[in-house]
């Protein structure tokens, strides 16, 4: 395998040589706990960006690596601030790296009923142990970029999409965020 080498403009999100996926509102439907609020946000633009993965990753072999650059525009359904799907690996002996790059969220990280939250900020680095489901929130009002790194052939799981125990919502006074449980 050849060396592999891609530029990302986190300022613009102009790339080279990444592939580029987006997740939209439409894409996240049912996750979001405030269903009217979400239907609301939906009629208003359905196509509405929500967050980008950048991905770098010669092959889906055991041998290699993946490694993304995650995007989330800042943003709320209702009081509920912009998520990633969150997801275990197929591969549930898989571990993962994030390094927060700008702007501000929280990472949630599930394991059964034990649940964390880490503030992510420019320069925050998370060793993501096996078995731990995670999220990333961006709570801030600029773009939240991140990068990770995992073995390329971990898969994604996307059931634990919809097992977090903990939504991450706006204050009523907008300022900051506060942590409330799902069910
Ligand atoms: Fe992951």
């Amino acid at each position: 395998v050849e060396p592999l080498i891609g530029t990302l403009d986190f300022d613009s999100g102009k790339t080279d040589g990444l592939k580029r996926e987006q997740k939209t509102l439409r894409e996240l439907s049912g996750l979001f706990a405030d269903e009217a609020a979400f239907a609301l946000e939906l009629a208003k633009d359905p196509s509405r960006l929500v967050y980008e993965v950048f991905t770098l990753q010669p092959d889906e072999n055991a041998a290699h690596l993946a490694c993304h650059v995650t995007i989330i525009q800042p943003g709320t359904v209702g009081k509920e601030f912009f998520f990633t799907k969150g997801h275990l690996h197929q591969i549930q002996e898989t571990a993962e790296i994030y390094l927060c790059i700008k702007g501000t969220g929280l990472l949630l990280l599930q394991r059964e009923s034990d649940v964390r939250t880490v503030k992510m900020q420019p320069g925050t680095i998370v060793y993501i142990p096996p078995r731990w489901a995670h999220r990333t929130i961006n709570i801030g009002d600029t773009p939240l970029v991140f990068f990770s790194v995992h073995r390329a052939d971990a898969g994604y799981d996307y059931r634990a999409s919809t097992q977090f125990l903990k939504r991450i919502l706006k204050k009523h006074n907008n300022e900051g965020y506060e942590i409330h449980n799902s069910f």
